[in-house]
């Protein structure tokens, strides 16, 4: 069955949390994924926001990000109804093809240890596991 694949905008908000919620995806209320953080997001150029439609039911969403040398693949969620279809694997691709057009020849994804599913749609999409790399952050606050 093939859903719908469209750009995603700061109307489409409240969707995207019930989305994020039902795949018990984990994200920043408070911080980055706030009302107003999207809605600034979703203006720049360099990202793509898309998201995947069964009628008007949003079923999946990914969001790539610029950071002007390499891409990245945040907050990919697919309904927990609709999975094991591949239906991930399309919105990498729909989001590499947007983050290619800048020219990024690099594209990465940050995925934690347990998430087998994750891991399995990303190895499937051709992406390489670097066992030598290890994740460092800074933050402002725990909400960030
Ligand atoms: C990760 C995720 C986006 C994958 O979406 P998907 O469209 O189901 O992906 P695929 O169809 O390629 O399946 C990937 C793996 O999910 C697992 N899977 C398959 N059917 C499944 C189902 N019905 N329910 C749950 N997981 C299933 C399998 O491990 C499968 O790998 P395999 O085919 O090699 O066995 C989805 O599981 C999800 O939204 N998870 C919660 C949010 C999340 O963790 N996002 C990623 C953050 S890095």
């Amino acid at each position: 069955m093939d859903y719908l694949i469209r750009p995603l905008d700061a109307t489409d908000y409240d969707d995207l949390i019930a989305l994020w919620d039902r795949s018990g995806l984990p994200y920043r209320p408070r911080g980055r994924d706030s009302r107003d953080a999207i809605a600034n997001e979703v203006k720049r150029m360099e990202t793509c926001f898309q998201g995947m439609f069964d009628g008007d039911k949003m079923i999946g969403a990914i969001i790539g990000t610029s950071d002007g040398r390499k891409g990245w693949i945040n907050r990919l969620a697919i309904d927990p109804d609709y999975r094991g279809q591949r239906l991930a694997g399309l919105l990498i691709e729909e989001c590499e093809k947007a983050l290619r057009e800048q020219g990024l020849k690099v594209i990465a994804a940050l995925i934690e240890e347990e998430n087998l599913p994750s891991i399995a749609a990303f190895k499937r999409a051709g992406y390489h596991y670097h066992s030598e790399i290890y994740y460092f952050s800074k933050r402002e606050t725990d909400d960030d």
